[in-house]
């Protein structure tokens, strides 16, 4: 089977896990794939780092444009982050033809209408499951999963950091600095922790969220933002003695007059699943018309609950949208010649 050649733009936590994944659970990924999906290069800043996580034969560069310009190469993972070289790299990537994987939520929340449209002019797609929640595949759960249902709201704990640094205070009676810098430590925070810290984060997962949800263009900017400095000891123990707990909220609504969205710390009472979502744990509740509530948990953050989302994604590229309709998987799992014994 002729493989799917990656180009890798930046190998931190994130690429590190793709690579251990991609190796560990290679049949599976190949099977679900319709055929192998191997990372054949990659780009950083730092060539020592890259060479000690990528191994033989991985072509490695810090030349980014070097990768998202070579023709050998299919679909082009955006690990780097932020919204300046980033940016460049992937509309390079679609210009040349590339699909696109990125874990980037920033860039996509604030330049997103501007690349998704680049990307259909070039019948490319952009997958960004990785961008929200991390390991939970929620993007797809409100493409696909509930594309039957009109959604009504969703609500998510949806920044890792924030929910860590509410949990340690609530629990521990940390002071939020001290916490912080353990969340920095953890590896949970943003490289600048104020896109945690003051909700900015968890608004850009919103947005794109409400994007897919209620079908209409990324509007960033319209979001409302309030983090969680505000808040302090005293207001986390008040709650939780009236029968609450405090949780960074994102929410999008359905509301006659357009969609609402919003990040703001929310008093949820203390019975709720979601309430007992503790520690840099992500969950969302989403609500459809059909479906009614379902919600969806699991780890928001760190390297391989990413890179699951990441690969979800390659595997999705793949099977859906190469052009070789010999390597096509037409529904995900299995195809019919290749069932392997695994004993039940
Ligand atoms: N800083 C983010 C968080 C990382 O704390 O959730 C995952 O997007």
């Amino acid at each position: 089977m002729k493989p799917i050649n990656v180009g890798l733009l930046g190998i931190g936590t994130v690429g590190g896990g793709t690579f251990t994944v991609l190796k560990r659970n290679e049949e599976e990924i190949t099977r679900r794939a319709g055929r192998p999906i191997r990372i054949t290069a990659v780009a950083d800043k730092n060539l020592e780092l890259a060479k000690s996580i990528v191994g033989s034969g991985v072509r490695l560069t810090d030349d980014a444009f070097s990768i998202v310009t070579d023709p050998e190469i299919d679909i082009v993972v955006e690990l780097i982050g932020g919204y300046g070289v980033a940016k460049e790299l992937v509309l390079k990537a679609i210009e040349n033809g590339k699909h696109v994987v990125t874990a980037n939520k920033a860039l996509l929340a604030v330049h997103g209408n501007e690349i998704f449209a680049a990307a259909q002019k070039k019948g490319v797609m952009v997958a960004f499951e990785a961008a929200v929640a991390g390991g939970i595949p929620i993007i797809k759960a409100l493409r696909e999963g509930l594309s039957a249902n009109r959604i009504q709201w969703l609500a998510g704990i949806i920044n890792g950091t924030t929910n860590f640094i509410l949990s340690e205070m609530r629990d521990k009676g940390l002071p939020f600095a001290d916490v912080l810098k353990e969340a920095q430590r953890l590896g949970y925070a943003e490289a600048d922790p104020t896109f945690d810290i003051e909700g900015v984060d968890a608004a850009h997962k919103a947005t794109l969220m409400a994007s897919i949800a209620f079908g209409v263009p990324i509007q960033f900017d319209k979001a409302y933002v309030e983090g969680i400095t505000k808040l302090d000891a005293a207001d986390i123990k008040y709650a939780e003695q009236l029968g609450y707990r405090i949780k960074l909220l994102g929410i999008a609504r359905r509301r006659p007059q357009g969609i609402e969205l919003r990040v703001h710390p929310t008093l949820i009472p203390a019975k709720r699943l979601i309430a007992n979502v503790e520690g840099a744990m992500n969950a969302v509740l989403v609500q459809g018309d059909a479906v009614g509530a379902t919600l969806y948990y699991g780890k928001g953050a760190g390297a391989e609950p990413t890179a699951s989302a990441v690969i979800a994604d390659l595997v999705d590229v793949t099977r859906l949208h190469t052009s070789d309709p010999e390597h096509r998987v037409p529904h995900l799992a299995f195809q019919p010649d290749q069932i392997t014994d695994v004993p039940m």
